[in-house]
C-alpha cells in the first residue's frame, strides 16, 4: 500500500480537484510544519496536501520547517512524496511555463536545519544519495505526462540556493558551469530528509522565469505569476494523469 502526499510550492497553494476530506494539525518535535495537512480526494485516489509556504504563502525558503513538514508526512502514513516547485530555468531547454522531472540536485543552500540525525537520537545512518529523486516515481511522472500530452523534460539538474533574493548573474553563470540546468530555493533539504525517514521523492519543476542573465533585463514578479499560471495549469493536469496510473 502506497499513500502519496503532494507538497505544492509557489503558484499551487491549494489543490483546486482535491475533494477535501480532512483538515489537521500534527504537533511534530521539530515544532511546527508550514500547514495543515489536508487530505482529500483526487480523482478518486486519496492525498495528503501540504502548502509548503504555509496558506496564505507567507513562510520564505530558508525559514521553512522542512523537518517537521517530512516528519508529519511520515507520521501520516506517507510513503511516497510529488514535490512542486517553481524554478529558475538556466539551460536551454529549460524555457518559462515548461516542466522538467529533475534527476540530480546540488545544494547551495546553508544554515537550514538538514537532517534528523542532529540530536543523537537515532543511530546515525549516511544516507545514500545516489538518486535524490526516487528512480520509480519519476518514471510515473514521465509516463503520465505522455499519456497527457504534456511536453516535458525528462531530466535535469537542481540547483538548491538559499534565497530568498534571487540570484545574481555571475551566480548562475557558476551555475551553470557546475552544471546546473535549474535554480530553485527549496529541494534541499526537503528531498534528503524525505530520504532519511525512507519516503520516495519526486519532483516537478516549474519553470517561472529565464533565471538572471540568461536574458536581458531583470526578473519581475509579474513574468513569474504569468508563466507559473500556466505551469501550474500543466502540474494539475499532470498530477491528475500521475494518479491515474
Ligand atoms: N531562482 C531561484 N528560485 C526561483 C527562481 C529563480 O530564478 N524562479 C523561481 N524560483
Amino acid at each position: 500500500m502506497t499513500t502519496l502526499a503532494i507538497i505544492g510550492g509557489t503558484g499551487l497553494t491549494q489543490l483546486s480537484d482535491l475533494t477535501i476530506i480532512k483538515r489537521e494539525r500534527v504537533d511534530t518535535p521539530y515544532g511546527a510544519p508550514s500547514a495543515e495537512f489536508v487530505t482529500g480526494e483526487l480523482n478518486g485516489k486519496s492525498v495528503i496536501f501540504l502548502a509548503r509556504h504555509g496558506n496564505p504563502h507567507t513562510i520564505a525558503p530558508h525559514n521553512i520547517n522542512y523537518r517537521a513538514n517530512i516528519w508529519g508526512l511520515k507520521h501520516l502514513g506517507v510513503t511516497d512524496i510529488i514535490a512542486v516547485a517553481a524554478v529558475g530555468g538556466i539551460t536551454e531547454a529549460m524555457k518559462p511555463a515548461h516542466i522538467a522531472i529533475p534527476d540530480q540536485i546540488i545544494d547551495y543552500s546553508y544554515g537550514r536545519k538538514h537532517t534528523f540525525f542532529d540530536d543523537n537520537n537515532y543511530p546515525l545512518t549516511h544516507i545514500d544519495f545516489t538518486h535524490p529523486y526516487n528512480p520509480r516515481l519519476r518514471a510515473l511522472l514521465i509516463t503520465a505526462a505522455a499519456n497527457a500530452n504534456i511536453a516535458i523534460t525528462h531530466n535535469g539538474t537542481y540547483g538548491c540556493t538559499q534565497g530568498p533574493r534571487l540570484e545574481t548573474p555571475a551566480e548562475i553563470k557558476r551555475m551553470k558551469q557546475d552544471g546546473c540546468d535549474l535554480v530553485g530555493m527549496t529541494a534541499m533539504p526537503e528531498a534528503a530528509l524525505a530520504k532519511e525517514l525512507g519516503i520516495e521523492y519526486a519532483a516537478i519543476s516549474v519553470i517561472a522565469n529565464w533565471a538572471a542573465g540568461v536574458t536581458d533585463g531583470e526578473i519581475t514578479m509579474a513574468e513569474i505569476e504569468h508563466n507559473l499560471h500556466s505551469g501550474m495549469a500543466n502540474t494539475a493536469e499532470l498530477l491528475k494523469a500521475f494518479i491515474a496510473l
